[in-house]
């Protein structure tokens, strides 16, 4: 599995961002946007955007044990026929098989419409223009229902330690980025947790909109 990440990182390093998949701690800290299972409502319906070869998608799929529906919306075909197989073969999928759906497509081609409760988002934000980290982090507040969160992830500093190393471009790139992020991160961030068991360390930030 770590091999299939590392081949479709070398195929589109835009998109995918990454050289290995999340670790199982960055994954449970992302899953916390939800519900225990025992309170979680029947009718929760939860967006994963970008979940790769599933690190995500399982900490997601034993947290609801059974209860609400998963979307998974992954851009790479490859990882969209990995994920299937994997969903149809492993144990740790079995309570919600019936209950993720794997569609392959740009996440941005959804309609804006209000229908998650949840999102859970792998998008590998450092590698977009601050235009495309502007219209993903919109696009996710039109998704959400009016008391949603969305879940999101940056790797700790790496914009900074990046900085000063990158043509100006890039700086300016990287320092747009930055902006866009802290200027949603201010308004409407209500909790972040850090996450040092993952290469590189990470923080999981949950925003609600309606704050
Ligand atoms: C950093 S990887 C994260 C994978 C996995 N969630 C993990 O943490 O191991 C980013 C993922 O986002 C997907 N992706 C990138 N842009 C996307 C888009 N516009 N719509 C849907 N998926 C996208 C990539 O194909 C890749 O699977």
């Amino acid at each position: 599995m770590p091999l299939t990440f590392l081949r479709e990182s070398l195929r589109d390093f835009k998109t995918t961002g990454a050289v290995a998949p999340s670790s199982p701690f960055l994954a449970r800290a992302m899953a916390h946007c939800l519900p225990p299972a025992r309170e979680l409502p029947g009718d929760l319906r939860v967006l994963e955007v970008g979940p790769g070869t599933g690190a995500f998608t399982r900490a997601l799929a034993q947290r609801m044990n059974g209860r609400g529906r998963l979307d998974l919306y992954e851009i790479s075909p490859n990882f969209v026929e990995h994920l299937k197989e994997k969903i149809a073969r492993q144990k740790g999928f079995a309570s919600m098989r019936e209950r993720i759906r794997v569609i392959r497509g740009d996440v941005r081609e959804l309609p804006a419409k209000p229908v998650y409760d949840r999102i859970v988002s792998g998008l590998p934000l450092n590698n977009f223009t601050p235009g495309e980290v502007q219209g993903f982090l919109e696009h996710f507040r039109a998704l959400l229902k009016p008391d949603g969160t969305l879940a999101y992830f940056e790797y700790l500093a790496i914009r900074e330690l990046q900085t000063p190393f990158r043509r100006k471009q890039e700086r300016e790139r990287l320092r747009g980025i930055r902006d866009v992020v802290q200027a949603f991160q201010k308004r409407y961030q209500v909790k972040a947790r850090v996450v040092p068991l993952n290469v590189p360390p990470a923080v999981v930030r949950y925003l609600k909109f309606d704050a």
